[in-house]
């Protein structure tokens, strides 16, 4: 076992929540840092090879040397994956390019059974007679985050993809962890699933990003989610029979801070040290810096390293990234 030491170790909130965020290659460092069956939950999102201009790494390959780099990622994950466990793997298209996202979840998925497919909705219209009189809306409703897309042809990309495998298809759920409130009240003595007066929330999942005033100081990534997508994730799941949660593609922290607010220990791999400096600042400043501690050496499992791609300079074919405002 060669020893390591992460990029940065910390203990953060009430429950002390272990959080390693290491800087290396997502796959050799799954291999090396990682034993078989250790994760419970993973939730990623990994790059989409659209050109988004990250910082360290180049997002650019060839078309089928990503795909099959995706599915060397699922490989990696299956093995470190509890025989219980949940892989969300979050992709988005390009209006474009609309068969990425599936086959991406077509390579990764490989090992695994495709348990369910949720639909991360970013943003939504809804017609005031469509909502009906309950929602009591005066006007149509148009909310999120909505890019403007100028084509003939395309319509605007309002949704990403979070694509949930699992070993063998049958991993039970906690639904109502996620559940929402059940309009109108007589349902709720009908289903007998109902705790609460809640429902299940079902696979579409309206996510706004948060307004933000500044992107290079409030959002210093060109491709994050917001942390409610994979808190939501690990809660869908059972936080209460979560040991470890993993992003092997951690940019800015965004599923660290979700897994330290529930109490889940957390590893976390990243190419880039700006965005995990970023990582750690962020929990710093939502958890407190009083347990932040520095980096421990920590066993591994072995395997090979391989050097990730890195960027070469800022391309100027780099379009803007999909996820800001
Ligand atoms: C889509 S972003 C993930 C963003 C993250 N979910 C967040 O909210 O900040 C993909 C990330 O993968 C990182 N990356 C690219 N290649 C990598 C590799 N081989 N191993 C680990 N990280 C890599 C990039 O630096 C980038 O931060």
């Amino acid at each position: 076992m060669a020893p390591g030491r992460p990029f940065a170790h910390l203990t953060v909130g009430p429950a002390a929540t272990p959080v390693d965020l290491w800087c290396e290659d997502a796959v050799a460092g799954m291999a090396r840092r990682l034993a078989p069956g250790s994760v419970d939950v993973v939730v990623t999102s990994p790059p989409y090879n659209r050109n988004v201009p990250y910082g360290a790494y180049a997002d650019d390959r060839p078309r089928d040397d990503y795909l099959g780099w995706t599915r060397t990622v699922g490989a990696a994950v299956a093995r470190v994956l509890a025989p219980r466990g949940s892989f969300f793997l979050n992709v988005g298209g390009a209006p474009s390019d609309p068969w990425l996202p599936y086959d991406v979840a077509r390579e990764a998925g490989r090992p695994f059974r495709l348990q369910n497919v949720i639909h991360w909705v970013k943003s939504i219209a809804i017609g005031r007679a469509a909502a009906g009189r309950a929602a009591a809306l005066d006007r149509d409703l148009a909310v999120g985050h909505y890019r403007p897309l100028v084509s003939d042809r395309y319509v605007h990309g309002a949704l990403e993809y979070v694509f949930h495998f699992t070993h063998r298809g049958d991993v039970p759920l906690d639904r109502l962890a996620i559940g929402v409130p059940y309009q109108d009240p007589t349902n709720v003595a009908r289903w007998a699933g109902a705790r609460g007066g809640l429902r299940c929330r079902g696979n579409t999942w309206f996510l706004p990003y948060p307004t933000i005033r500044f992107a290079r100081r409030d959002r210093p990534h060109p491709a994050s989610f917001p942390p409610e997508l994979p808190e939501w994730c690990l809660r869908l799941h059972g936080v209460g029979r979560l040991r470890r949660a993993l992003d092997p593609f951690v940019g800015i922290g965004a599923s660290a801070v979700a897994a330290a607010r529930l109490g889940v220990p957390f590893v976390g791999f990243d190419v880039d040290p700006a965005y995990l400096a970023t990582s750690v600042e962020r929990l710093t400043k939502e958890f407190g810096p009083d347990r932040t501690g520095p980096g421990t050496v920590v066993e591994d499992g072995g395997g090979t390293a391989t050097a990730p791609r890195r960027r070469a300079a800022a391309s100027p074919r780099a379009r803007t990234a999909r996820s800001t405002t």
